[in-house]
């Protein structure tokens, strides 16, 4: 595609030009509508420091960039200028799939070279892409004499605030990101009062770090969300909790090694993201994660399509089933196969998760967890042919199942096996899972040797034509805009939690998730639980959501991957079913109605290719009445919606399942009124009245 306006280069026309060694110190640029201003300067010992501007307030006070490394001097100060360029830059791209079909992409782009002063004179640049809805910055370094393989001990990153906001931020664990979030201001963010996870034994918290995107509301109601684009050979960065001068300091997570990043000459960090905005709905329609992306590097992508789909999935986490064949109650069988392909043909899901379908599942949690599994060889009770067979004839594709338990040397090897085991049988998408810690040892989920597996399985795939779901995954840092078969991950707590944790997801975890860990990109959280308290399985565990919640999270939680979780027979009965046949997976556009952090969130999205609109409205454990303008649907036509709302006595703990139907006629103009139910939601389908 070309760039609509140019790639315009102002070399620096913008600022006085004079010779390399007469370059001035300080450099300002704005966003295309000057909403935000980036000043980037060498301060008095020759570092660089930035700060940011949002209108006329502060929001990033100066903070310094520089690294430490191993067997060199840091590079801090010292330098000069060497050079500089200023780009603007616009250039609308079509999504392969997602929440709009077309995005903008228009910044202002300053590149400054830099170089030490006296030796050993290593050369950088730093980029600034300035957006409107935020900022995102890099470090290149180019190919170089006597700097070729670069040992990183610490990127030294620094985001000065001007305050002492509320945050919204969960523990900078390296290995999982299936925290609850936690609402405090700045100052008393406490992530080592978190390091006791009460499931997952493999939590590691270093240090007062926090995982990012982590989001937070100055007093000016200014909202900001800080996080990384384009992670690719590098470590997950967290943000260090600095108290006394109220500032993040970058912490990359570690590894085996006493360094945290190895790389060569030229190489460029990942982009260090914030996002800002004056509400906070601007933060889930912000396009700056993927913009900072590079596009699509998949050319046929035919192959690609989100889906809905059911799962041989929820009956294990409630114990019902077991993964492995020796237990009593195997679920994965071809018969409970096809009669879940019976019900997702009957019912317009296009796709089956099977998981406990390949040995090794009787020793997964045990001391072979590092090899034991084998991703070719379906236990005797399954029938993949079959099923794949069956599945096709009802119009039902499989999603296969890689749990590797961590043993990630174990998968590696097999991988190009396992992968060619898939295209043979025409399996086009799996789920892949990294629960425990890491093999080879001393290696954590979100450090340089992870980031570089998950990426190597996704190009893989992308090769077999396979699309891919990661659970314990890396973090999403835009990467689906060129690997656009990477569709979902979970990388939160996902509602599994709520099937066997002894501290499950509370009515609020769901109002702060699309502002925080959504902001990085889709996620598979498996909503559509119908059957909430599940008492016949698990008395102490329920999902504490309403009913009518549980249908809005597919309009609300973005994802191209959205399962039907419930078994089966659970849905028998239930008018609300319609609403999961009838809701879509992809989109034209998706708006923001209304929102506010932990407390609500409406959103309305277009399917893709079809005038059908479908509205999601979720509260926290208050009830909530919003009056909804119909601004959205297109002008002189009048829609016929159908409402699932919650009942007059709803309640996500005493009642959780009453809810009421009704269709109504909506046009332009007219007013939406909503009540929600403490804990509750409201789902709509909109369609053009014949
Ligand atoms: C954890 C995943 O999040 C879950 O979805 C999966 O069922 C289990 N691991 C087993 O792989
Ligand atoms: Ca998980």
């Amino acid at each position: 595609m070309l760039p609509r306006l140019s790639l315009l280069l102002l070399v620096i026309s913008l600022f006085t030009r004079c010779k390399s060694d007469q370059l001035p110190t300080s450099w300002t640029v704005q966003s295309p509508g000057q909403k935000v201003t980036a000043h980037v300067f060498l301060n008095a010992d020759g570092q660089a420091a930035y700060q940011i501007l949002f209108g006329d307030k502060t929001v990033i006070d100066t903070s310094l960039l520089g690294f430490s490394f191993e067997g060199q001097l840091p590079l801090a100060g010292g330098l000069m200028v060497k050079s500089a360029e200023n780009i603007a830059f616009s250039e609308p791209w079509e999504t392969v799939w997602g929440e709009d079909r077309m995005v903008e992409n228009n910044y202002h782009e300053l590149a400054l070279g830099l170089e030490e002063i006296a030796a050993p004179k290593r050369q950088f640049r730093v980029v600034f892409r300035i957006y409107d809805d935020g900022i995102g910055f890099r470090y290149e370094f180019p190919e170089q004499e006597g700097l070729s393989s670069v040992r990183i001990s610490e990127e030294n990153t620094e985001f000065k605030l001007t305050g002492d906001p509320i945050t919204w931020w969960q523990p900078g664990d390296w290995d999982i990101y299936e925290h609850l979030y936690n609402t405090t201001r700045f100052s008393e963010i406490d992530a080592i009062a978190k390091r006791d996870h009460p499931n997952l034994a493999q939590s590691y918290i270093p240090n007062n770090a926090v995982n990012t995107p982590v989001t937070m509301k100055t007093d000016d109601g200014i909202y900001l969300s800080f996080h990384e684009a384009a992670l690719y050979n590098y470590s997950g960065m967290t943000l260090l909790v600095d108290k006394d001068n109220l500032k993040w300091t970058s912490c990359l997570v570690g590894g085996p090694n006493k360094y945290k990043v190895i790389v060569q000459t030229p190489f460029t960090t990942p982009w260090r993201t914030i996002q800002i905005a004056d509400k906070p709905g601007d933060l889930i329609e912000s396009k700056l994660i993927v913009n900072l992306n590079e596009p699509n590097k998949i050319k046929n992508t035919d192959w690609i399509k989100p889906t809905k789909y059911v799962g041989i999935w929820w009956e294990m986490h409630l114990g019902m089933s077991s993964w492995d064949m020796a237990g009593a109650h195997h679920g994965a069988t071809t018969e409970n196969a096809k009669r879940y392909i019976d019900f997702a043909a009957a019912n317009n899901i296009p796709a089956i998760l099977v998981e406990g379908w390949n040995t090794g599942w009787e020793v997964w949690w045990g001391a072979a967890r590092e090899t034991c599994f084998d991703f070719v060889t379906p236990y005797a009770d399954y029938d993949i042919e079959e099923v794949i067979r069956y599945g096709k004839e009802k119009g039902v594709a499989l999603i296969a199942h890689h749990e590797t338990a961590s043993g990630v040397e174990q998968y590696e090897k097999q991988l190009d096996t396992a992968f060619q085991y898939l295209e043979k049988l025409g399996v086009h998408a799996v789920k892949t899972g990294y629960v425990g810690t890491i093999f080879p040892k001393g290696n954590y989920h979100h450090g340089q040797y992870m980031v570089n597996h998950y990426q190597h399985v996704v190009e893989v795939a992308a090769q077999h034509q396979v699309m891919v779901d990661a659970h314990e995954p890396i973090k999403d840092t835009g990467i689906r805009r060129t690997w656009p078969n990477f569709m979902a991950r979970e990388g939160l707590r996902g509602q599994e939690f709520d099937a066997w944790s002894n501290d499950m997801n509370p009515p609020e975890h769901l109002v702060i998730v699309p502002f925080t860990r959504m902001l990085a990109g889709p996620i598979d959280y498996t909503p559509g639980i119908f059957d909430l308290k599940f008492d016949k399985y698990k008395d102490k565990n329920q999902v504490n959501t309403t009913l009518a919640k549980q249908l809005a999270l597919y309009v609300t939680i973005y994802s191209p991957l959205q399962m039907a979780a419930d078994l089966p027979e659970n849905y028998a009965g239930h008018p609300a079913l319609q609403f999961i046949r009838d809701v879509a997976v992809d989109w034209d556009e998706s708006h923001v109605l209304n929102a506010e952090i932990g407390d609500y969130l409406t959103i309305v999205r277009k399917e893709r290719g079809a005038d059908r609109w479908f509205l999601g409205s979720i509260t926290d454990e208050n009830p909530r009445a919003f009056s909804i303008p119909i601004d959205f649907l297109p002008e002189g036509k009048t829609y016929e919606a159908t409402i699932y709302a919650d009942g007059p006595d709803a309640h996500w703990d005493k009642n959780p399942t009453s809810y009421t139907i009704e269709n109504k006629p909506f046009k332009k103009g007219d007013t939406l009124e909503l009540k929600l139910a403490p804990g509750g939601g409201t789902a709509i389908y909109f369609r053009p009245v014949e």
